[in-house]
């Protein structure tokens, strides 16, 4: 049976507008496919720890090589990693935190991007062992980023789409919650336009 993946990372909670917009996308799509089940993994109420010592050396060495606190280190990052590979679609939702992405979300990063595991060098470079996923992309932010002079300041955009794409994941679609700085009506308007873009692309998958 297909699979959604749900990474949200706004520590917000139920005040998230990423999360919202991207809870009600994957709960269409998942309606969409007859319950194609979805997994939610919540980076604000459980965030992932940075890289240490520990999970550097040990999803950088063979599990043979593994001491205990590395073997359970590597555990972690490997069970993200699974939870990734599986999914057909993934739904990833961040505010533009200092124009880029929680950091919450940018440890998940940390640990799905592995050698030999979601990507892998080759002779002619790196490929891509995460391919064939559809991945929608949620973005809010206080400003106006997907067009207008702003546009460069939005590094959220172009590092998803670099770091997924190194992944194999480049068939990316981008859900702009923005201008919500700029007071309730105004983020209500944004709210309405991303669902209604969310809408959209569901009908579309
Ligand atoms: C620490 C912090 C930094 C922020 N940096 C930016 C920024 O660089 N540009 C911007 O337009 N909005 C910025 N914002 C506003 C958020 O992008 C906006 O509140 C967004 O809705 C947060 O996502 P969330 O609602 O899913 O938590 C920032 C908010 C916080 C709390």
């Amino acid at each position: 049976m297909s699979s959604i993946l749900l990474v949200t990372s706004s520590p917000r909670g139920d005040e998230s507008l990423s999360s919202k917009v991207a809870i009600d996308l994957a709960n269409t799509l998942s309606a969409k496919g007859n319950g194609t089940s979805v997994i939610h993994r919540d980076l604000g109420a459980n965030p992932i720890p940075h890289l240490d010592t520990v999970t550097t050396s040990a999803i950088r060495k063979p599990a043979e090589a593994r001491n205990a606190e590395e073997a359970a280190a590597a555990e972690y990052s490997d069970k993200l990693v699974d939870e990734l590979m599986a999914a057909d679609t993934v739904v990833i939702a961040t505010g533009l935190i200092n124009f880029n992405i929680y950091s919450t979300l940018k440890s998940w990063i940390d640990n799905v991007a592995r050698a030999g595991l979601t990507f892998r060098y080759t002779e002619n470079g790196p490929i891509g062992l995460a391919s064939g996923k559809k991945v929608y992309v949620v973005l809010s932010s206080g400003g106006v980023y997907s067009e207008g002079p702003a546009v460069g300041m939005n590094h959220a955009v172009p590092y998803l789409k670099t770091v997924l794409g190194f992944m194999g994941m480049t068939d990316i679609e981008v859900i702009y919650v923005e201008g919500v700085a700029f007071g309730p009506e105004a983020a209500q308007k944004a709210i309405a336009a991303a669902q209604a873009r969310s809408e959209e692309l569901a009908l579309a998958a």
